[in-house]
């Protein structure tokens, strides 16, 4: 019986070598669309930057929004490839300032700004250049310049979409006495990780973030990027995917479930299914439906309510190798449900898995795509600069998106190669503010 409940589920989230095969081509027909400006779910968006040569230098200030937390950085590149981290300021973005109203969250950061200034003796009259990772689909038309298309991530501040978010930053700079920062670069956290790895590793051309959401950016040739007038059509520029918002891969009922009830219905369905945001809730959708018919807890009522399991238990869950189980039978009664059998906790671990299996099938399949657009017979080497919660902290992440790789381009899957990048978004807004002042 709950066997044949899990072999249910699994068929459910089942995603083959053939449906990965599928998924590349439509991803790479979006990725075509978008480029061309045709409508698509892909906005590709052109970034006016491309990677770092390694001898870019300075002083910077790097701020990193994009979650609950916003850093700022003090950092120093030493035109050699090496970069110091001089200061870090964090805050925790209160969540009625993620959805109040654009001046309150652009006060905050501001505000944030001068206090790190001050705490760490910067001073405020001398001339610096700033940075700015904003980890949400901008459309942007110049380095520093670029307007918010939609926010993702429950973030919901009034005033900012349709507007420009250096100019917004910029006045909220001036109310506290800052004029002297001079805000040289817009850009996404992909793009922070791809250029921060590039200025030590020139052989680096994806930047990828698997975390609270999901996104990659990658160098591309700006011939092909036709919906770019004006441009003489040599050398190359990084393009933002958003690949969050990829509405092609496969879905069934979870997550249309899931996708009903969210903030912004419709958008970013790659990233339901694979992001640090979602995967607790479509996991607990699953395990919702194995309790209702009785293959988990005997289906005992226990109150599991939506927002209460998140992908971090998914994580500690799917890492337990005691025999027992114990660590989940811990998690269990930490949420009231101290009975559950062996055999239970078996189930909710497998439930993990078949969710988690998926998202690194799909992100397996959205990079094979993104790879083999850049080099169609994977001729050359690669490098994928990767950051965020889900690959650095769900275990196995990274080994099942590996083998899902190794399935669909055999011996050839040993040319692409996924490095750690960690803080990518922080210290990359410096090395491209260097990059962009050095253009
Ligand atoms: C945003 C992207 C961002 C990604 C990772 C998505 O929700 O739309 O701009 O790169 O999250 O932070």
């Amino acid at each position: 019986m709950k066997n044949a409940a899990l072999e249910n589920c699994r068929k459910k989230f089942d995603m083959t070598a053939a449906d990965m095969a599928a998924m590349v081509r439509e991803f790479q027909s979006e990725m075509e669309r978008g480029l061309e400006g045709r409508d698509s779910s892909l906005k590709m968006i052109p970034t006016f930057v491309d990677c770092a040569t390694g001898k870019e230098e300075g002083s910077y200030i790097a701020l990193d929004l994009g979650g609950t937390n916003f850093r700022v950085l003090g950092v120093r590149l030493d035109g050699r490839g090496g970069i110091s981290v001089e200061h870090v300021g964090k805050y925790v973005i209160p969540t009625a300032v993620m959805r109040g109203t654009g001046e309150q969250l652009f006060n905050f950061i501001a505000g944030s700004i001068k206090e790190f200034m001050t705490k760490n003796r910067i001073s405020a009259s001398d001339d610096r250049k700033l940075g700015f990772t904003f980890s949400f689909p901008v459309k942007q038309t110049a380095v520093a310049k670029g307007v918010l298309i939609t926010w993702t991530k429950d973030f919901s501040a009034s005033g900012v979409v349709g507007n420009d978010v250096v100019g917004l930053l910029s006045a909220a700079l001036a109310g506290y006495g800052l004029e002297k920062i001079e805000i040289a670069a817009l850009l996404n956290d992909t793009v922070g990780t791809l250029v921060a790895k590039s200025y030590e590793d020139p052989g680096c051309d994806v930047g990828v973030i698997f975390g609270t959401g999901t996104n990659a950016c990658y160098r591309e040739r700006i011939d092909r990027i036709r919906k770019l007038p004006g441009l003489d059509g040599k050398g190359h520029m990084i393009v933002n995917i958003e690949w969050g918002n990829f509405s092609k891969a496969p879905a069934n009922e979870y997550d249309r479930m899931l996708d009903q009830v969210s903030g912004n219905p419709g958008q970013q369905l790659m990233e339901k299914k694979i992001s640090g945001m979602y995967l607790g809730e479509l996991t607990r959708l699953l395990i919702s439906d194995l309790i209702a018919d009785k293959s988990l807890f005997a289906g005992e009522k226990v109150n599991f309510s939506r927002g209460q399991f998140e992908s971090q238990h998914m994580s500690l869950i799917e890492a337990d190798d005691s025999a027992d189980l114990s660590a989940v039978k811990l998690f269990l009664g930490g949420i009231g449900i101290p009975d559950a059998t062996l055999e239970d906790r078996a189930v909710l671990k497998e439930a993990c898995r078949i969710v988690s299996d998926r998202a690194a099938k799909i992100s397996a399949a959205a990079l094979s795509a993104v790879f083999t657009w850049m080099d169609p017979k994977l001729d050359g080497k690669h490098t994928a600069a990767i950051d965020g919660s889900v690959y650095e902290k769900h275990p196995g992440f990274r080994e099942r998106v590996l083998a899902a790789l190794k399935e669909l381009h055999g011996e050839k899957a040993g040319k692409l190669a996924l490095v750690s990048a960690k803080d990518g978004s922080g210290v990359g807004a410096a090395v491209v503010a260097a990059v962009a002042a050095s253009a």
